[in-house]
């Protein structure tokens, strides 16, 4: 028998649940499935009215689940598709209206440990990073096709690299790195072989981000999420960097305003409507006892809004 935490141990579960749930009998989508831990803890305590639809980009994630997943609780739908095209699988199912939308960002800890998907710096493999691998370019084609400046911008925007314009022309002119081996040795190369592994897991965490697009993916996610909460309906995310917290973070504070208009207007021209109140004040962080556990957490924050009735602030 497979260990329940052999994909992915899932982080904060018990918050997840007790902060996304707000009616046992609604319908829930857990946009980021992974090894289906959050899905069915969800699952767990959802009744049998209850619907549930999962989504993973990656069709492993969903081949696990389709496998790991035996329902006699909710009504339980799975599908591969990115995040950011979720309304279409709502479509497909003809579901108009969510009670709640979880994302818990990155990648498993499955993806990370399988070294032919080329997540890790760990183990030496072909650099892909391609969360669905039929899907896009991987991250050996990135460093070839992408220019210096452009290396650089993604090194530093997405990796925070210091002096990334050195780290690009450094890897620019290590011809033909096909595997994540090549990479290290190239930076090797240039900084020697004590590199810090932080500055190296920084560079292929900023690959990893390039490679799926995952700012993109959050911000087209994030565009359209609030139109298909019902009213209290909620939304919970978990981030493990601060690049998808700062999104997160903003985007609440953005849907929390009302009208924008200048205070001396007598009525309101924008139009713009409170769709969201925070419930969390601050991230929720995993506790001591969890990161001793599972290191991985140690990074997470949770946050999480409610669809608010819309309100008309000006009259
Ligand atoms: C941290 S894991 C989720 C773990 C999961 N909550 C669990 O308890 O096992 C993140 C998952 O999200 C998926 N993912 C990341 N970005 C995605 C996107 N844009 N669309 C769909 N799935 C995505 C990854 O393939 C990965 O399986």
């Amino acid at each position: 028998m497979i260990a329940e935490n052999f994909y992915h141990q899932p982080v904060l579960k018990e918050e997840v649940c007790d902060l996304l749930i707000t009616d046992k009998s609604g319908c829930y989508l857990d946009c980021t499935l992974g090894g289906g831990g959050h899905f069915r803890a969800l699952a767990e305590k959802l009744s049998v009215n209850a619907v549930l639809i999962g989504i993973d980009r990656d069709m492993d994630a969903i081949n696990w689940n389709k496998k790991a997943i035996i329902s006699d609780g909710p009504s339980i739908i799975i599908e591969q598709s990115r995040f950011s095209l979720f309304d279409e699988v709502l479509e497909k199912h003809n579901i108009t209206g969510l009670n709640g939308a979880l994302l818990d960002l990155g990648v498993s800890s499955f993806q990370i440990d399988t070294a032919s998907r080329g997540f890790t710096y760990m183990k030496d493999s072909v650099l892909d990073m391609r969360m669905n691998p039929s899907e896009g370019i991987s991250a050996w084609e990135l460093l070839e096709q992408s220019s210096e400046e452009q290396l650089s911008s993604i090194l530093s925007e997405y990796g925070e690299v210091h002096n990334s314009v050195r780290m690009a022309r450094a890897i620019k002119s290590c011809k033909g790195i096909k595997t994540s081996a090549d990479l290290r040795s190239c930076l090797a190369e240039e900084y020697g072989p004590n590199l810090q592994i932080k500055v190296i897991a920084k560079v292929f965490q900023a690959l990893r981000i390039a490679v799926n697009d995952e700012l993109g993916e959050l911000k087209r996610f994030l565009s359209k999420i609030t139109g298909y909460l019902l009213s209290g309906g909620r939304l919970a995310v978990i981030a493990y960097h601060s690049l998808e917290d700062r999104m997160v973070k903003e985007f609440i504070r953005e849907q929390e305003q009302g009208c924008v208009c200048p205070i001396d207007l007598p009525y309101c021209t924008c139009g713009k409507q409170v769709l969201l109140k925070r419930i969390t004040r601050k991230a929720v962080r995993a506790s001591t006892a969890e990161v001793k556990s599972n290191p991985r957490s140690r990074s997470a924050r949770l946050r999480v809004a409610e669809r608010t009735e819309v309100i008309n602030e000006k009259k």
